[in-house]
């Protein structure tokens, strides 16, 4: 297993291709892709399409979205992470978790540990965020971990806030 941070209660490691269950669980949910920009997963094959061809390849650039588990009992409860989008070039901030395990501040908890280990190990400038902009626990939990709001407007065809944060130390 590959970790990549570590809160108090949680532990971020690299998905494996070994882990499409993980993601069809997720997107095959109503409500956690509500507001994304992406269809409900049906099938197994779909999960291991987007594993194999967005989330595994961030990793060469030591970015990614990374599977999130508790410490107490290992269970995976969504992801978080830092993905690279060319065609904005900018570094995207994203979080997504099983609706059981909404509200107990686990994507304000690794949300911040991803800033720290952007800014301080991958020392990258800046970091964006985006949320749609009904999604009101999305537009909390950036706020709350620091980001800095920028603007509304449609990307991806959806309207969003955009927040941003610099790297400190820069
Ligand atoms: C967005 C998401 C990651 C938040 O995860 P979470 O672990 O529940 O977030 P946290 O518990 O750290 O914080 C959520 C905050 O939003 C607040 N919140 C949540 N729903 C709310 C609502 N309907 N109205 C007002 N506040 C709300 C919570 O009270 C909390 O703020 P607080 O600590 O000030 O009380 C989760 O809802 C999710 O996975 N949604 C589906 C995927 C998604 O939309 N991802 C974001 C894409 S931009």
């Amino acid at each position: 297993m590959i970790t990549v941070f570590e809160t108090p209660r949680l532990i971020g490691r690299q998905f494996t291709e070994d882990d499409a269950s993980l993601i069809l669980l997720l997107n095959s949910d109503p409500e956690v892709v509500k507001y994304l920009h992406e269809p409900i997963l049906e099938s197994a094959g779909q999960a291991q399409e987007i594993l194999l061809n967005i989330i595994l390849p961030q990793y060469e650039k030591r970015l990614g979205r990374w599977a999130v588990h508790t410490k107490t009992d290992s269970r995976f409860i969504g992801w978080c992470g830092l993905k690279y989008r060319p065609e904005l070039d900018e570094i995207d901030l994203g979080f997504r978790f099983l609706r059981s395990e909404w509200g107990k501040g686990y994507a304000t908890e690794s949300a911040l540990e991803t800033l720290n280990y952007g800014f301080q190990t991958l020392d990258l400038k800046l970091i964006t965020g985006r949320a749609h902009i009904d999604n009101t626990a999305s537009n909390r939990v950036l706020q709350k971990i620091g980001m800095v709001y920028q603007s509304e407007g449609i990307v991806d065809d959806c309207p969003v806030k955009t927040y941003h944060l610099a790297n400190p130390a820069h």
